[in-house]
């Protein structure tokens, strides 16, 4: 992993020293402040040469500046200042750490061109913006097989490496920023550790490695409960275990539970947990059903749903959130073998529901039936949101810009949606239906896989919901599309996202928390 860069807020600049950002506008106006550098002229000399029109995260970079102190200016539009919501100012703070080197120091002057102080948590969300941006996976380059790299072994294909970036943000609510920094962190902690877990190749993370992994939380203070294969057969966990059979790596279930919520009163029902439900298929290889060779190693990413849950189990206790919140994830890898699962069999689930299997390959829901169970069955949550990388079909349907939601409940799905517009992790509602549901009767038992080609997302659903109890809000987020794969933003360069951590944090910050 790279070095995290060293964010930090303060009052005024120390040195004008190294590299200076600052934050202009369409009119090519600076705030009082950047305005005493006297750079006004110089930048829109350079404007006009570079047909720079200072909008919304446009860079315009000045090495060497005539008359400065200073190596470097670097200018960044920010857009109609007005309307920018969290995720604004994290795309922000992440497009200026793409201007930096490693190990170069960088001051950003952070000022609104028209004087207006930017705000602690605006402040904050530009650091955490620069952290995620910074994230690369680069474990596994060990640098000693490449010819063109002259660094070595920590050598970035070529670049110099001189450690983290440092970045110091100077503004007037720096002091309101660094408490806001404490969450913020937590949350880039949060979402770079489900980066991680999916980036990691699945012959280094099997379901008991990744349950390890899990386990560290304990260290937070969440207390984890892991079930092993022996325990899920005892609670006839027969969904989960038919998925896990063909692998000879043994499967399981770990719940992570945060109890930070200030009331402990039971009858009122307010200590209920909000439960977030994990789909943890180490590797996909599609069982008996086998999938085409092509692409098939993206399939290592098939555990997003559970990594984003532990990311977000990480983020609520380190940053203490007051809430009382339950992580359950379900751990299996989906291969092919003489033991494995086949098509026609019939599973009973631990809910009592028998399943038909059409398709092994459709596994996922098979998975999160059994996690679903057991998180109703030994938390009695009042809401439960399940995050799954579960159909391709949903990356048909919206492509790599939201995440495919399916709710219950209308208060739910209007609570994530604006979690989601804030945060730029963004979903759009999916319908659910009775004519849907039809689709996934089966002829043998009370319900099958699959529901054959159209909608294949939505019966992906109806199946889920066949598994949730009356009287639960629940949401399901199909996060094929935006786990993994999807084109490199602002804030992220890795091949993982850690989709779903940044959402769920601020879902249980407005919902759940005080
Ligand atoms: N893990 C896949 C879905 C997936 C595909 C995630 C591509 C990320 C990228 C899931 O288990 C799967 O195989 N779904 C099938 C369901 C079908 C057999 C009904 C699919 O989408 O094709
Ligand atoms: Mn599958
Ligand atoms: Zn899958």
């Amino acid at each position: 992993m790279s070095e995290s860069p060293a964010v930090s807020f303060h009052k005024s600049v120390s040195a004008e020293t190294g590299t200076v950002v600052v934050l202009t506008d369409e009119t090519l106006t600076f705030g009082a402040e950047t305005g005493g550098l006297g750079i006004a002229d110089l930048v829109r000399k350079a404007a006009g040469i570079a047909e720079y029109k200072g909008k919304a995260l446009a860079v315009l970079d000045l090495l060497a500046p005539a008359g400065l102190s200073f190596d470097r200016l670097v200018v960044v539009g920010l857009g109609a200042a007005e309307e920018l919501v969290e995720g604004d100012w994290s795309r922000l703070g992440g497009t200026i750490l793409g201007t930096l080197r490693k190990g170069e120091q960088a001051t950003l002057l952070a000022e609104r061109p028209d004087g207006t102080p930017i705000s602690g948590d605006q402040l904050a969300d530009i650091g955490l913006g620069a952290v995620l941006r910074a994230y690369s996976f680069d474990r596994y380059k060990s640098g000693r097989n490449n010819k063109d790299s002259k660094e070595g072994k920590n050598g970035d294909n070529g670049k110099a490496s001189k450690g983290a970036v440092k970045l110091d943000i100077v503004a007037g609510e720096s002091s309101k920023a660094k408490k806001a920094w404490v969450a913020r962190s937590a949350i880039a902690e949060g979402a770079i550790l489900a980066r991680e877990l999916v980036n990691e190749p699945a012959n280094v993370l099997g379901p008991v490695e990744f349950a390890d992994k899990a386990a560290e939380l304990a260290a937070l203070g969440v207390t984890i409960e892991t079930l092993t294969e022996k325990q899920m057969k005892k609670l006839g966990m027969r969904a989960l275990l038919g998925v896990a059979q063909g692998s000879v790596r043994p499967p399981r279930l770990v719940a992570m539970h945060w109890n930070g919520s200030k009331s402990k009163d039971s009858k009122d029902g307010k200590d209920k947990p909000v439960a977030f439900v994990g789909k943890g298929v180490v590797f996909d290889t599609g069982g008996i059903s086998i999938k085409p060779a092509g692409g098939m190693e993206d399939m290592k990413g098939d555990m997003g749903g559970a990594a984003a849950v532990v990311g977000l189990m990480h983020a609520l206790a380190s940053r203490k959130a007051k809430a009382n919140v339950v992580g359950i994830i379900g751990l299996v890898e989906n291969m092919p073998d003489g033991n494995a699962q086949r098509p026609g069999d019939i599973v009973e689930a631990a809910s009592g529901v028998t399943i038909e299997i059409i398709n092994t390959d459709a596994e996922g829901r098979l998975v999160l039936a059994d996690a679903l169970w057991y998180a109703q069955k030994t938390y009695e949550p009042k809401v439960i949101v399940d995050l799954a990388t579960l159909t391709g079909a949903i990356m048909v349907a919206l492509g790599n810009d939201h995440a495919g939601m399916f709710a219950n409940d209308d208060a739910l799905a209007t609570a994530l949606s604006k979690a989601g517009e804030v945060t730029g992790e963004k979903v759009w509602r999916m319908p659910l239906g009775a004519a849907y549901d039809k689709m996934i009767e089966s002829k043998f038992a009370d319900i099958k896989n699959t529901g054959g080609r159209y909608g294949g997302s939505i019966t992906a659903a109806q199946f889920l919901k066949r598994f949730v109890d009356d009287g639960v809000a629940w949401a399901h987020l199909d996060i094929a599309g935006t786990a993994m794969g999807s084109p490199q933003s602002e804030i992220n360069r890795s091949w993982a996202s850690g989709w779903g951590v940044r959402i769920l944090d601020r879902l249980v910050a407005d919902n759940y928390e005080g």
